[in-house]
């Protein structure tokens, strides 16, 4: 499973990428917000950072705005990964953007037939947001089975990209369901890495082998 950091702290992504975990970057609007920083320069930055794709998000809501502001993300670097939400014009723009050879990632994806949707149009990626269906009590994870049942059932290439994982509970479990790649905050990466009986014994080792005398 490909991991993606869903962030626009540029700081965040260079720590996270010195690691050679890290498979790509997601942003959005309210990410961008978040960072403070002009979204070219700031997309810009990450790309020169990131080897893998890094997902600018288009802000219009009508097919040939979508298109235009598609075409300009894609201008910022080769990785740029062109983020649509899946509307009707959304779908129509990802077609077209994928016809003209631009990677894609549909985003705000909350259903089975979203996802069909979007896969039919070539999209890249399909970005189902777990964490967000989870918040209103309906199962997440189940989504991600279903697409993945669906994408193999047709052999679709669109990857599922699970994104709004806020656990590492979602991390694991998309992993087991078959999730392409998993969009991650760097919180959440961070505590994939740890378990106290890891600490515990490590502890232990090291007082055991201070008492050896040795060194290596
Ligand atoms: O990649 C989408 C993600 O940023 C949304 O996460 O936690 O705002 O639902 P969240």
């Amino acid at each position: 499973m490909k991991f993606f950091l869903d962030t626009a702290v540029v700081d965040e992504i260079r720590e996270w990428n010195a690691t050679g975990l890290l498979d790509g970057v997601t942003t959005n609007p309210s990410l961008i917000l978040k960072s403070g920083r002009d979204v070219k320069e700031v997309l810009a930055e990450i790309c020169d950072i990131v080897e893998g794709p890094v997902s600018g998000e288009v802000v219009a809501t009508d097919y040939d705005t979508m298109l235009k502001e598609g075409r300009e993300l894609a201008k910022i670097a080769k990785n740029i990964c062109i983020k649509l939400p899946i509307t009707m014009d959304g779908v129509r723009a990802c077609k077209t953007l994928v016809d003209e050879g631009f990677k894609t990632n549909m985003t705000l994806c909350f259903s089975a037939n979203q996802a069909l949707l979007v896969a039919k149009a070539g999209a890249t990626y399909v970005s189902p947001f777990i964490g967000r269906l989870d918040d209103m009590a309906i199962d997440g994870m189940e989504l991600i089975e279903e697409i993945r049942a669906i994408y193999d059932n047709y052999m679709f290439e669109t990857e599922i990209l699970a994104a709004s994982i806020r656990t590492v509970n979602h991390v694991k479990d998309c992993a087991i369901a078959g999730a392409d790649v998993a969009t991650l905050p760097p919180s959440t990466i961070e505590k994939l890495v740890k378990h106290p009986l890891t600490d515990k014994g490590l502890e232990d080792f090291l007082a055991d082998w201070a008492k050896t005398g040795q060194s290596i």
